[in-house]
């Protein structure tokens, strides 16, 4: 039988979950593990990927961090889990926790991370939800502060849909002192208790946070154009009429005319050419979409160090 400790694991189930300190931290951990290249810091460590819903960069960069740093992951697919259909969570998290060292889970519902945060021994990572992709943030972050060398006064104009990615984003910009537009549609705008938070969060680091209906006012003068799809995982019913609704926020050559010279066009992927951002844009020079998909790598590992890392 397994000890159980009395010290309650680390969790990420939110981007604030870190501390902006903290944040910093792992963008810096990032920088270092991305030279450094195979290590062994996580040996005899294994990790769990419970995912609902489809992933391409989200799996294989956890998969690879996690096997270039010494240690072991299993993936388990919608079917062979049934978070809570299958078997109840707090079932799932206490048996998982007899198993493996850290569990990533990528589900609908973010309730669903926090129960298994509840009842789970062993840290738990937000590998997306209908409402975070804190994993995601990191590497967006990691990728601007590579590129631009800083973060400080930047401005990251995101165009589109409130989603999970948005709130990630928003929040990890409020932490890092790093400006934020947002420009979405009526009906489609970031939740408020988030952009509540993320203006607690503004006001500690001097960020801007400025939301509108207004592509173009959100694009002015931007260093990074962010977009992501207007249908996200599970919305599928809704993609007609969420076409209609984005008709105007497309992320094209004539929106980037108002952003810096020298700004650079963000997607976190997969993307729909021609809906969300114009065909051929993200093939274009602006485009760093395949440096931001490299860097989940980098930022896994830095996260994965964090969540072992000794209190
Ligand atoms: N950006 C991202 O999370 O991609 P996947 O859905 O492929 O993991
Ligand atoms: N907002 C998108 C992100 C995919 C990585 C979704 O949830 O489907």
């Amino acid at each position: 039988m397994m000890v159980k400790t009395a010290v309650k694991p680390k969790h990420l189930l939110t981007i604030t979950d870190l501390t902006p300190g903290e944040l910093q931290a792992v963008l810096d951990a990032a920088i270092e593990l991305k030279t450094r290249g195979w290590i062994s810091v996580l040996k005899n460590k294994t990790m769990a990927l419970v995912f609902e819903k489809p992933s391409l960069r989200t799996r294989v960069s956890f998969e690879v961090a996690m096997r270039q740093m010494g240690g072991q992951s299993l993936y388990l697919s919608p079917e062979e889990v049934g978070l809570g259909k299958r078997e109840s969570i707090p079932d799932v998290a206490r048996v998982l926790s007899r198993f493996v060292d850290v569990i990533v889970v990528r589900t609908f519902a973010q309730h669903n991370l926090e129960v298994l945060a509840e009842y789970s021994s062993v840290p738990v990572i937000n590998a997306l939800s209908d409402f975070e992709h804190p994993c995601q943030a990191v590497a967006d972050l990691l990728t601007i502060y590579e590129i631009k060398g800083k973060l400080k006064w930047l401005t990251v104009a995101y165009i589109g849909d409130g989603n999970n990615v948005a709130n990630s984003l928003m929040l990890a910009c409020a932490m890092t002192s790093v400006n934020f537009n947002i420009a979405s549609p009526k009906g489609y705008t970031i939740d408020a208790s988030v952009l509540k938070k993320a203006q607690t969060y503004a006001k500690t680091s001097g960020a801007k946070i400025f939301t509108t209906e207004d592509p173009q006012a959100a694009a002015r003068d931007a260093d990074v154009i962010y977009t992501d799809t207007w249908t996200s995982m599970g919305q599928e019913a809704e993609a007609a009429a969420r076409r209609k609704a984005f008709a105007g926020y497309q992320v094209n050559e004539k929106l980037l005319t108002l952003t810096k010279k020298n700004s650079i066009v963000m997607h976190c992927l997969p993307a729909h050419h021609g809906e969300e951002v114009a065909v051929g844009l993200l093939d274009s020079p602006r485009s760093v979409v395949f440096d931001q998909a490299e860097n989940r790598l980098h930022a896994q590992k830095a996260l994965l160090a964090w969540i072992f890392a000794k209190k």
